[in-house]
């Protein structure tokens, strides 16, 4: 891509060019996932997020500056109204081709209505969250998901030609029995599939997370059992790793979170749905973008508060599980910063 001379590419203070935004643009959702909301959650005040038109501007700022990936999350994005025309809005910087990748993480709810107006916008691949193909305990986990409502929409989105890659959680004691059930599922139906380790955001009263920790390493071996496994050197700059079964083909992703193997390589930055950017996972360090897009027109004023932003990109990020207590635990949940 060549950029215009005045709008130099964004570099953070470790030379790491920063191309992926992930955008939440709703910290709501139709789901209530254990370990990832309190069932009766209190969300932000309507006036406190961006628009349908800053998230436009400010995302735009973003590709000028040379984001070449954006990926919307939320919350649940498709429950944000109107959503629908950001994701118009974005297509353009598809057709000019600043932006190679238009996508989106979902839980599935919401995309047999969406789908092919998705695929219509240039949305090639979704991510949908899944820990479970059991309905019961899909219900259990989700607290107010409906498994047949998620499978009908991935379903929709394969009409539309949309690429789908499963997002699972591991959970212990919840669907370790299901490690196999998943991959078998996802290699019939031609999904992606990538295991998460459980995270520790948000309080929350149930003492879930720690108690589900099933760690990748764990579920890996489990895996090599059966399969044989061959490392892949794919990386996107992100914590995931992947491995390929030799029996099948399908490749399968890790996504440790809390490791630091992957800070050398972080080209993202994380986008709130009211404007503050982080810019790690890991740390509590934001910048809040709203005020300056709110304050003036000039797009100049937007970029310098986004470059002041980045430059304070730390190396990396203070996560420590292994003391396996709340220290390190981020106060912040999940459909806050976007997964
Ligand atoms: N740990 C790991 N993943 C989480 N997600 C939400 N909360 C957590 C957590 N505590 C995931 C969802 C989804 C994405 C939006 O983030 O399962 O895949
Ligand atoms: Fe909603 Fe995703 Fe959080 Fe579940 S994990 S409550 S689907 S945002």
């Amino acid at each position: 891509m060549t950029m215009a001379p005045e709008t130099p590419a964004l570099i953070d203070p470790f030379a790491r060019a920063i191309s992926y935004l992930r955008v939440s643009v709703t910290d709501r959702c139709d789901f209530r996932c254990t370990y990832c909301m309190a069932e009766h959650m209190t969300f932000l005040p309507k006036a406190d997020l961006l628009t349908l038109e800053e998230l436009d501007r400010l995302c735009s700022a973003f590709v000028r500056m040379g984001v070449e990936k954006l990926r919307v999350t939320g919350g649940e994005p498709l429950v944000r109204r109107g959503i629908m025309t950001f994701f118009r809005a974005m297509s353009r910087h598809l057709g000019t081709g600043a932006l190679r990748e238009l996508t989106l993480t979902t839980n599935g709810s919401q995309l047999t209505r969406h789908a092919e107006e998705l695929a219509e916008c240039g949305v090639r691949r979704v991510n949908v969250s899944l820990d479970t193909l059991d309905p019961d305990k899909f219900a259990r986990v989700t607290r107010w998901g409906r498994l047949p409502q998620v499978l009908d929409g991935i379903r929709a989105a394969r009409a539309a030609g949309l690429r789908v890659k499963i997002n699972t959680v591991a959970l212990r004691g919840f669907n370790e029995d299901e490690l196999f059930r998943l991959v078998d599922w996802c290699g019939s139906e031609g999904h992606d599939l990538t295991f998460i380790e459980v995270m520790p955001m948000g309080e929350m009263g149930e003492d879930l997370r720690l108690d589900q920790y099933w760690s990748l390493e764990d579920l890996r071996t489990r895996l090599s059992e059966r399969f044989s496994l061959i490392e892949l050197a794919d990386r996107t700059g992100g914590p995931a790793r992947y491995v390929r079964l030799a029996q099948t083909g399908q490749r399968i992703g890790f996504i440790t979170p809390l490791s630091h193997n992957f800070c050398e390589s972080c080209n993202r930055v994380r986008l709130t749905c009211t404007g503050e950017l982080f810019m790690c996972l890991g740390q509590e360090d934001r910048a809040d973008l709203r005020a300056p897009l709110r304050r003036s027109s000039e797009d100049a004023v937007l970029e310098e508060a986004i470059r002041a932003a980045v430059s304070r990109k730390p190396r990396g990020h203070d996560f420590d599980y292994s003391r396996r207590a709340v220290s390190g635990q981020m106060s912040r949940h999940m459909s806050h910063t976007g997964g």
